[in-house]
């Protein structure tokens, strides 16, 4: 819902002037001061906007505010520049109304800047897109750019402005804006030449020479030295607050945006550099034959750069600064000019050249940013004219200035006036007259066709004969005398002949805004504007192209003999043209106050204000206002505003406003003389009576706020109550819940426990009743077992005892077969073949398979034994084995050989060379060599021989030699005789008959003997193919030596006889071995 709110609504002061309660200008000032205090620099009259100049940037012209005032209507929110823009815009917009907005005020109290709010404000609230912003930036940006040539610093404001401005926004149906169109009224161009203490010349100078590049002012001929210029006051050439560079740089930038080209940039500049440096001729004067001086330029520098620049010829410029040229019909008069005539020449050239400038530049921006469609356009006017001033020194432009003022106030009581008087017809309300001042008197004065001041300037500058300042005072004196405004020491007004503050040389008008003495020296000469013919000859011939544009009258071919236009005149009929416009549209004011003289923020000077509250006829505004009404209001809002002070219209009303307000004022006992129902607005007369409708609306709000309050606060109680309830009855019934669930799950527990106990000490009988049912069955089936058992036995008693002892028998050495066989198992002696453990017998009935069960243990683990061993080993294995089958408990030497093994060829005979001819005669593969002692019958001593063995024979040989010295054939060997005892000595017996058994058997003697006699046994059965070879082993045997048989006995020796055996021969038959008996 939208929110209505009011201007009445946190009021500082009163909003709105008209509200004053009492109504005197102390209040006027007082309340003026509370708001300025407070920052509310803006009050209203009505609909008239009293702006003071806050001389500080305050937040209150943001784009929020700009929204916030947005399609609002005046009285809604707080005084503000907007409102009335708004206001004018929506008019202009919505009832298709052209609007003017009159902004007046003295020099300094905030004109040009409240322009610049309404245009900004319009141009934020208007329409967008590309175009429209292009136009809305063209219009806001021409304000930099004739600010920049057309203001200046004065005592009174540092930007103030020196021409009037009228400028119309042309915008079109729909309220988007099309263009423009600017008017400028008579710029003070007498400030080009001369500009009084404390002030400066127009901005664009300083700002020229302080902001151009190097290069640009090298180009203009320009130094940036502002003491080198004489035109440019020196004593305040920098202004506080003011950057001239950078103003420089956005006012090219502004004329860059408004349109302007470069090269017209350049142009512009060229002409600004020029009047510079016109300001820099001097003249001298140099003596003529006719007794006169002539002025002649004194240094010629500046007069040629200045020709330079603006393509003139020099000598043409120089003459024209020296004679003066009058034509009159078909005449040429040259006359020469002294210097005071040659300056005055200079200087009107320098303010014509510069004034013409700025026209131009306003034809120039009006070229950009008029409306291209041809369409009936909506306008909207915005005046932002010269304030009026009182100098110490006032001259003619001062009264011009001031005269054009003059106007705008009379324009402004007259259509103040007329527009009260209208809504009171259109109200249907009546009228009564109310006296104001009105200054028409004063205006009639000055602009009167026949005896206005400025009609008798006029006359004065075209009389012919001697015109001076002075013959037009004599004039004004002569003629306005008796006028209750104009006031002069030699007036036929007697009254002023004593008065030591008004000089002979001046006059004093009583403006509305307040007396002004005007001084007349320079009126005739500015009210002529006099430029010689000469001069603007010069400017046309120029080469430049815009300073030819600036001086056509230059022209020779269009000489025009007829008196150019006072100034005065001029002036008169465009401000003449712009009343009759401002008529036409409906006016929106803005009186803007100045609130103190040293152009600082927060000073509130009363004296000042109070004037410019005077001379603005503000407390007539309000009384004019306040004539009939002070306070009018349309019958909606009002009834809304006020709809609680009654029973019947509060809170809603429903049938026609107008009634509303009338039932309600009949129930507030206003009485009827204090107020008139208009056809849409209800007019209070007295803001007494107004205030006393406040005072109790606000009362009323009050009790209404209680009252909501009252309510708001039992609501929320009570709902904080029920919110409470709720939550409590949800509280408790959880915990109700949680108490139940506890003491359910206590019970349960209990009840379980209970149960399990119940059920335990049940089943628990139940248990002990089926064991004891258990246990009398069992005993029943054990005693039916035993009885039956005893049945059965009884009955099976005969068979019984046949069979059973083998059943048990068996039972029992099955059982005892199983445990033996377990046990042994679990004692099982190791694998080693050696390993002789085996478990004690258990059982003598076992002995059989016990040894049995060893043996085969045995052979099995011998088995696998063997079963590891490579054929190598195997070999010599078998040998091993069958010399123990052979040897073993046979001969005492057995035992020894066990552990030595088998070397087979001692002598290496293949390595070794001692042998290599006995080993070539041994073909075969020798299976053992070595050296044997050969006994020699005859003495039973030995003689070392070496014995080989091959597969088919065995060889003797000589150990030195090598020489066979006999190579038996195995199948020659029939037996071999050994001993039982620990010797060497075997014999080995040959086959009767055989060629070998020649020399007869051989008695050797070895080391090695199981060896040998091991390894023959096994090349013999191989080689011999025979069974076995006979091997007697006693220890008596017979060897054939020869023919003679001798027989070799072998005895027991004692250990004295040394460690081996010994033989000695005992006889032709018998050879005695003597054994060395074993330790
Ligand atoms: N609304 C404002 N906010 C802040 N400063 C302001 C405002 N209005 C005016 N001023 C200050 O006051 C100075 C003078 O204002 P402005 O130039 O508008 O006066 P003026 O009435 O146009 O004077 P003149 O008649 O000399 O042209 C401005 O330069 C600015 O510093
Ligand atoms: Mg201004």
């Amino acid at each position: 819902m939208e929110v209505k709110t009011s201007l009445l609504d946190n009021m500082i002061g009163v909003g709105d002037m008209v509200l004053l309660e009492p109504l005197n200008e102390d209040s006027f000032i007082e309340n003026l001061r509370k708001r300025f205090d407070h920052n509310e620099i803006y009050t209203y009259i009505g609909s008239v906007v009293i702006s003071m100049n806050p001389y500080r940037s305050l937040s209150i012209f943001t784009p929020e505010k700009v929204e916030e005032y947005r399609n609002r209507n005046f009285y809604e929110l707080s005084p503000h520049i907007y409102a009335l823009a708004d206001e004018a815009y929506r008019s202009l917009r919505d009832q298709d109304k052209d609007q003017c907005i009159l902004i007046t005020g003295e020099s300094g109290a905030g004109k040009t800047e409240a322009s610049k709010l309404v245009m900004s404000y319009v141009a934020a609230v208007c329409g967008r897109g590309q175009e429209v912003n292009k136009v809305k930036e063209q219009l806001l940006q021409s304000n930099p750019v004739l600010e920049a040539f057309g203001n200046a610093k004065t005592v009174r404001n540092d930007n103030s402005s020196r021409f009037g401005k009228y400028m119309d926004i042309e915008f079109d149906f729909k309220g988007d804006p099309l263009g423009g169109v600017i008017s400028n009224y008579l710029l003070e161009k007498s400030r080009v030449c001369k500009q009084p203490r404390g002030e400066r010349n127009f901005h664009i100078f300083y700002q020229l020479l302080s902001g151009a590049s190097g290069d640009t002012l090298t180009k203009l001929k320009l130094d940036r030295d502002f003491s080198k210029y004489n035109y440019l006051s020196l004593d305040s050439a920098t202004v506080n607050g003011l950057d001239d560079a950078a103003s420089f740089r956005t006012v090219r930038n502004a004329m860059q945006i408004v349109g302007f080209m470069e090269d017209e940039v350049q142009l512009v500049l060229e002409l600004v550099a020029a009047v510079l440096k016109l300001g820099n001729i001097e003249f001298k004067p140099e003596s003529r034959v006719n007794g006169f001086d002539e002025s002649r330029v004194k240094d010629k520098n500046d007069l040629k750069e200045m020709c330079e620049l603006l393509g003139i010829e020099q000598s043409v410029l120089e003459r024209a600064f020296s004679y003066r040229t009058v034509e009159a019909k078909m005449e040429k008069v040259s006359t020469t000019l002294n210097v005071a005539q040659a300056y005055y020449a200079r200087d009107a050239l320098a303010k014509n050249l510069y004034s013409r400038l700025f026209s131009w530049l306003v034809t120039r921006i009006n070229e950009s940013i008029k409306a291209q469609a041809k369409t009936r356009h909506k306008v909207m006017g915005v005046l932002d004219i010269y304030g009026f001033e009182i100098f110490e020194d006032n001259s003619f432009e001062q009264f011009i200035i001031n005269y054009c003022n003059e106007k705008l106030q009379q324009i402004f009581i007259e259509l103040t006036l007329r527009e009260e008087q209208e809504e009171y017809v259109r109200e249907g309300i009546e009228w009564t007259n109310i006296e104001y001042f009105n200054n028409a008197i004063i205006c009639d004065l000055i602009e009167n066709n026949q005896n206005g001041i400025l009609a008798m300037l006029d006359e004065e500058c075209l009389r012919p004969g001697t015109v001076t300042d002075d013959t037009f005072l004599d004039k004004l004196n002569t003629i306005c005398a008796e006028h209750q405004h104009f006031e002069s020491r030699l007036s036929k007004n007697s009254k002023f002949l004593t008065d030591h503050s008004l000089p002979h040389s001046c006059f004093r008008i009583q403006h509305y805004a307040g007396k002004v003495l005007y001084r007349v020296e320079g009126f005739v000469d500015k009210n002529n504007d006099l430029l010689y013919r000469d001069l603007s000859q010069a400017m046309y011939k120029a080469t430049h192209s815009l300073m030819r544009q600036l001086f056509p009258e230059g022209n020779p071919a269009k000489v025009n003999l007829k008196r150019p236009l006072t100034a005065g005149f001029q002036f008169k009929a465009s401000v003449g043209g712009l009343m009759r416009n401002l008529q036409t549209k409906n006016p929106n004011y803005i009186r803007c106050i100045k609130p103190n003289d040293k152009k600082a923020a927060h000073i509130f000077t009363d004296s000042l204000v109070c004037h410019q509250v005077r001379y603005l006829g503000l407390m007539e505004n309000v009384r004019v206002r306040r004539a009939g009404y002070a306070f009018r209001q349309p019958y909606e809002p009002c009834l809304e505003r006020y709809k609680m002070l009654c029973k019947q219209t509060w809170p809603h009303w429903r049938g026609p406003a107008r009634d509303g307000v009338e039932v309600l004022l009949t129930d507030c006992s206003v009485p009827a003389e204090e107020f008139a129902y208009g056809r849409s607005k209800i007019f209070i007369r007295n803001p007494r009576t107004l205030f006393t409708l406040e005072e109790r609306r606000r009362a009323c709000l009050e009790d209404l706020a209680t009252l909501i309050q009252k309510i708001y606060r039992g609501w929320k109680c009570r709902t904080h109550f029920l919110l409470l309830k709720k939550s409590q009855v949800v509280v408790a019934a959880w915990y109700r819940r949680y108490a139940q669930q506890k003491k359910y799950e206590k019970i349960k527990s209990a009840t379980l426990v209970m149960q399990s106990f119940t059920r335990g000490w049940k089943a628990r009988k139940i248990l002990r009743q089926l064991k004891y049912e258990k246990r009398c069955k069992e005993a029943v089936t054990t005693i039916a077992a035993y009885w039956h058992g005893t049945q059965v036995r009884r009955e099976y008693r005969k068979f019984f005892r046949a069979n059973a002892g083998k059943k048990i028998y068996c039972f029992i050495i099955q059982r005892i077969m199983q445990k033996y066989f377990l046990g042994l198992k679990t004692t099982v002696p190791s694998m080693s073949p050696i390993d002789n453990t085996w478990s004690a017998q258990p059982y003598s009935f076992l002995e059989g398979a016990h040894t049995e069960l060893r043996r085969i243990f045995h052979l099995w683990r011998c088995k696998k034994h063997r079963g590891q061993f490579t054929e190598e080993k195997k070999a010599v294995y078998e040998e091993k084995l069958e010399a123990s089958e052979i040897f073993k408990n046979k001969k005492a030497l057995y035992p020894s050989s066990v552990s030595q093994p088998f070397k087979g060829d001692y002598l290496e005979i293949h390595k070794n060379p001692k042998y290599q001819k006995l080993n070539s005669a041994v073909e075969e593969k020798v299976l053992l060599a070595d050296v044997v002692n050969k006994i020699n019958r005859a003495n039973g001593k030995g003689s070392p021989r070496l014995f080989l063995l091959t597969k088919n024979n065995f060889v003797l040989a000589d150990q030195k030699t090598g020489q066979v010295k006999a190579s038996v054939p195995l199948p020659d060997l029939t037996s071999v005789s050994v001993s039982t005892q620990s010797d060497g000595f075997f014999a080995l017996k040959l086959k009767e008959g055989s060629a070998s058994a020649a020399k007869g058997d051989f008695l050797l003697n070895s080391e090695h003997l199981i060896e040998i006699i091991t390894k023959l046994h096994r090349t013999w059965t191989t080689a011999a193919d025979k069974d076995q070879i006979n091997i007697d082993i006693s220890d008596e045997f017979l060897v054939q030596f020869k023919q003679d048989k001798v027989c070799v006995k072998f005895i027991q020796g004692g250990p004295k006889n040394g460690t081996s055996a010994a033989c000695k021969r005992k006889n032709n038959r018998l050879l005695e071995v003597s054994v060395p008996s074993s330790p």
